[in-house]
């Protein structure tokens, strides 16, 4: 035997409640509830065939609320009841909660009702729509989803759209496995249920590209540094010279200044779902102290022809100076 009934959650439609399944009402546990929503209406139903004559009296808990003696109203409102004697409740606010009864006497004054049935009307607002928050990765690499929600509502989670097992209000789950799920999750009491928006893991992203920065650290050692803009968990760099060689990996590259004074560096940053690359970079701590080119011609050729020139040029002077002492001699 089933004593809940759902209410669906429409605010102007008008429930009439089949009482035959409903065995006596006597007992006040909550499981014995008709739920209803806030705002919306329904009618309690008289199960009883109402002659004119009759007096109806209606009760919720220990008081009267309607009180009807032959056609005339003597508490309430003419249009409480419908023509069938069924109490008709609109506008339905928590204080309506409550246990309503019915009691019907004839004219001489003999419940002729006997032990009509009452009806237990629990009056809840409809849920929220809720969020969901996602925490960033666990050390462990897990992710942990939070569902918003109030008190005595019914949690299921929804991965990409299918029910989940877990019902709690925290869903974990290894980010790796679900790096591109959504989540959401769907919040319910007896007269509602609402979504919400779907979430995705936030413990990888993809990456951005990196930029190197460069430091001279100490007296003879340049450190290059990979650099992200955002914050991302799980990051693996490698770093490669411009003949795409491994070079090292680690977020920071440590050399020997002397070592790599033309050398150009860019890192390759990772992580579970994409990468990218730097840009090149090379150090400034020390500039070459010679410049080794001119006009993309080795300084050596300069030098060296510098220096030609400056022999043919002594020895040309020097040649002419001696056939000049010669001939003054002559
Ligand atoms: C994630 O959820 C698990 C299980 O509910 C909990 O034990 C753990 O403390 C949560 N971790 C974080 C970082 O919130
Ligand atoms: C939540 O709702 C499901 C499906 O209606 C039901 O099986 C479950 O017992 C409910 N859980 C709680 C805690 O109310
Ligand atoms: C997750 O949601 C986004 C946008 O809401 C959608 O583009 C994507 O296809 C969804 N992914 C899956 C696996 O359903
Ligand atoms: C959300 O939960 C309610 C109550 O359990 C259920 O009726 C409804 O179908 C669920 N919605 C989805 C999309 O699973
Ligand atoms: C360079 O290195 C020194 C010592 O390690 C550090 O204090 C400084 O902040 C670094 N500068 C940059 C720009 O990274
Ligand atoms: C960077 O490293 C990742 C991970 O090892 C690799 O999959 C990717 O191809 C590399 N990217 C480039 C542009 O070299």
């Amino acid at each position: 035997m089933r004593r809940v009934k759902k209410m669906s959650s429409s605010s102007i439609i008008t429930a009439v409640f089949l009482l035959c399944c409903l065995a006596n009402g006597s007992t006040g546990s909550q499981d014995d509830c008709v739920y209803a929503a806030t705002g919306s209406s329904l009618t309690v139903p008289l199960r009883y065939e109402l002659k004119e004559s009759d007096n109806l009296k209606w009760f919720k808990d220990a008081s009267a609320i309607f009180n009807r003696r032959r056609k005339q109203v003597i508490m309430g409102k003419n249009d409480a009841v419908d023509s069938t004697g069924s109490l008709k409740l609109t506008q339905l606010t928590k204080d309506k909660s409550g246990r309503y009864r019915p009691e019907v006497i004839n004219e001489d004054g003999m419940n002729v009702g006997g032990d009509l049935q009452s009806v237990r009307l629990c009056v809840l607002d409809r849920v929220q729509k809720p969020t969901v928050t996602t925490k960033t990765c666990t050390d462990n690499g897990h992710v942990n989803f939070t569902c918003s929600v109030g008190q005595n509502e019914n949690i299921t989670w929804l991965m990409d759209g299918e029910m989940l097992e877990e019902k709690g209000k925290t869903l974990t789950r290894v980010a790796k496995d679900v790096l591109n799920a959504n989540f959401s999750c769907n919040v319910s009491n007896p007269v509602s249920s609402e979504i919400s928006l779907p979430v995705q893991q936030n413990c990888y992203k993809p990456m951005q590209k990196p930029h190197v920065t460069v430091n001279c650290t100490g007296e003879s050692e340049v450190t290059f540094t990979c650099s992200v803009s955002q914050k991302y968990n799980n990051l693996e760099f490698k770093w490669f010279n411009e003949e795409n060689k491994l070079q090292g990996s680690g977020e920071t590259l440590t050399r020997k200044t002397d070592d790599v004074v033309n050398t150009r560096f860019f890192c390759n940053v990772s992580n579970s779902i994409s990468s990218e690359i730097s840009d090149p970079a090379a150090q400034k701590c020390s500039k070459p102290s010679f410049p080794n080119e001119l006009f993309g011609i080795s300084i050596w050729v300069f030098i060296g022809g510098g220096a030609g020139l400056l022999i043919l040029v002594i020895v040309t002077a020097t040649v002419c100076c001696v056939r000049a002492r010669r001939k003054r001699r002559i």
